[in-house]
Parts: structure tokens; sequence; C-alpha cells
């Protein structure tokens, strides 16, 4: 038995203008999203109310912060949520929707009955998260010092907004990390115990996409990547849709940790794992979905080798777009391996019960001491 669902509706769009003439926008619509894409994209376009994240802090999203925007719009009459930015934003949007919500805590220990009251636009300024289909949130809870993800079905959008122009500027450390984060949602999806063959489709065209981008952005530069922004937009939602109906696996588990522990962004968090998790499985179970997975990478690559040889090809590529950095760079103290890798085997059981094989607290440990 086979469990998929397609929620939002999605529209890609190539100008802010568009969206404006598609969606009437009024002034009981919020629209939550950061200064620099206000000034650059939205200014004298949208007529509504706006919420800035640079007036909470910046970085990935806190309970905290999350806090003190909901305490601000308790009891306002909003229509709507169009949430415009990268994960952060996208995921704040959702929970700003939940109905009569006064804190973050009430929302991710089912304290009120989760349900929503305004309708829930999301639009990617980055192309990886996948977070504009997904109804997950992952807020840094702060007293549990580890990134929680919450999945609340009520908090699908009601329309996800591909629009090329806003990444019309994209910078390249968050193209390459947000875009190896759509990556890797759709490897581990792809490979995952939960996955099934709807997600395949989505998984296996994504992994084709981002790949084969790649390789000519390796050839002939990062300058290149305007050129496909529409195609990696697509690709993230693709690996999203995906993400909607499952979860990820080991390499998001030890990112979750270790990106609240160290403050680093999501996306090079999950870069730092990438390697260490998939040559793990290549090692330990090189068959079924593993196998296809790298006669999907030897094709779109157009390399002829082994198992070991695809993932070690795929670390390569990658590796020429992020430049490798160890664990240890960000200030993991080898002492702490253990400890790490117990906080992620209690916090984060929701990924690593998706893993392509059981991965042991030995396993996990040498996973952690490659990329160390
Ligand atoms: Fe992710």
């Amino acid at each position: 038995m086979y469990r998929f669902q397609l929620r939002p509706v999605i529209y890609e769009l190539k100008t802010v203008d568009e969206f404006v003439a598609q969606f009437n926008i009024s002034a009981d619509d919020y629209v939550f999203t950061e200064k620099f894409l206000y000034e650059k994209y939205l200014k004298g376009k949208l007529d509504c109310q706006f919420l800035f994240q640079d007036d909470y802090g910046l970085g990935e999203p806190s309970d905290i912060i999350i806090d003190k925007i909901i305490h601000d719009i308790y009891g306002k009459e909003i229509k709507r949520i169009i949430g415009i930015g990268g994960g952060t934003i996208l995921d704040i949007s959702k929970l700003l929707c939940i109905k009569d919500a006064s804190s973050t805590e009430e929302i991710f220990e089912d304290q009120i009955p989760l349900v929503r009251d305004k309708e829930l636009i999301l639009i990617p300024t980055t192309c990886g998260t996948g977070c504009e289909v997904t109804c997950v949130s992952v807020v840094d809870i702060t007293k549990r010092k580890t990134k929680i993800g919450k999945r609340i079905e009520e908090n699908f959008a009601d329309a996800a907004v591909l629009i090329e122009e806003l990444l019309d500027s994209i910078p390249e450390k968050v193209f390459t990390y947000s875009s190896v984060d759509a990556l890797i949602h759709a490897m581990e999806i792809f490979v995952a115990p939960t996955g099934n063959p709807y997600n395949d489709v989505f998984c296996k065209s994504a992994i084709e996409i981002i790949l084969s981008r790649y390789k000519v952005l390796v050839e002939d530069g990062l300058d290149k990547r305007f050129d496909f922004i529409g195609e990696f937009l697509r690709a993230s939602t693709f690996a999203g849709i995906a993400l909607s109906n499952t979860v990820c696996g080991a390499v998001h588990a030890f990112a979750m940790h270790f990106g609240s522990v160290h403050h680093v962004p999501h996306g090079e968090s999950n870069a730092r794992f990438l390697s260490g998790v998939f040559n793990k499985y290549a090692e330990k179970s090189p068959t079924g979905k593993l196998l296809e997975l790298a006669e999907i990478i030897n094709k779109t690559l157009d390399i002829d080798t082994d198992i070991r040889g695809s993932f070690h090809a795929l670390e390569d590529l990658v590796s020429k777009l992020i430049p490798k950095k160890k664990l240890r760079e960000y200030g993991v103290k080898e002492e702490d391996i253990e400890s790490y890798v117990d906080k992620v085997i209690e916090s984060q059981q929701r990924l690593l019960i998706n893993n392509f094989v059981p991965l042991t607290k030995e396993d996990l440990i040498d996973i952690y001491r490659v990329v160390y």
C-alpha cells in the first residue's frame, strides 16, 4: 500500500509583477520577508502589511524569535500570510497561520488545536529547502539545544509560487548550499525504506537536474547558475514534494544537531555529512535502491564505475562547488563526538528510522570521525 499526496497548487512565474497581477494582494494580507528583498523586488508593488525578519534577528529560526513575532501579530485581522524568503521565513510563516497560538511551545507541544485561520502563500528565494510544498517547520528549540522538525498537516500552503526574478542575484554560497540541500532531500528519500514509486519520480528527476547542471557549473563557472535558476527552483520543489510525503535520513539527523550547536546554516551543515553517510551505506549494503541511485549518478555524470566509485565521483563533483571543510574547523572537538552522536540518537529518531539501512551507534561515530 502506498500513500502519496500532492499539495499545494504550484505556480511558476517569471516576475513579481506576474504574481501581483494574479494574487490580488490587499491590506489584510501580511507579507513576511527580509528588508533587502523588500527594497529590491517588492517596494511599491504590494499594497499590504509587512513583517520583516530583520527586526527580530537573523539566522536560523529559534523559538525565541518566533515567539516575538507571534506576540506582535496576535489578535490582528489577517487574511493571508505570504512568506517570501529562504527556508527560515517559509517555516516561520507556516507557524504564524495557527489559530490562537501565543507561543512556539504551544504549537510544538500540541497544547492547542493545530488548526489554521489564515490562508498561506509561500514563495521561496533559494533553490533548496522545498519548504514551500511541505507542512513541516524546523525550529531551533533552545531548551532542548537542537533543531526539531514539526509536521502539521494543516500547514500545507494554499499556493507555492516559484518566481525566477527573486533569485536573479542569489549569492554563490546561498545557491550552492541550498541546491545541495535539495539534492540531499532527493537522495535520502530515494533510498529511504518509506520511499515509494511516486516519490521516486520526483527524487530521480531532482537528482538528474541538479547533477547535470552541477556538471556544467563545474566546467563553466558558477556565474552560469543564473541560466538554470528556473530548473533549480523546480528541482528543489520536486524534492520538496517527496519530502512532504516522508522524511530524510541520517544526513539531516546529523546536520540538525550540528547546525544547532555550532550555528551553521542548514544547507552547509548537510553538505558536511553527505559523503560520510552515503559512503557508509555503500560499505554496509551496496544493493537495492542504493545501487539504483548509483546508476542514476553514473548516467547523469556520464561515468562508468562501481557503487563506491559513483559516490566518490559525486563527492568530487560537489567538493568543486562546495569546498570541503572539516567539522573541527567549526569548533567540534574529538572528545565531543560520542556525546554528539548520543544527542543525535536521542533527538532525531524521526529521521534515523528512515535510513537506507539501520546505522548503529558505532556506524554513526565512524561517520562523524570521517568528516571530523
Ligand atoms: Fe534539508
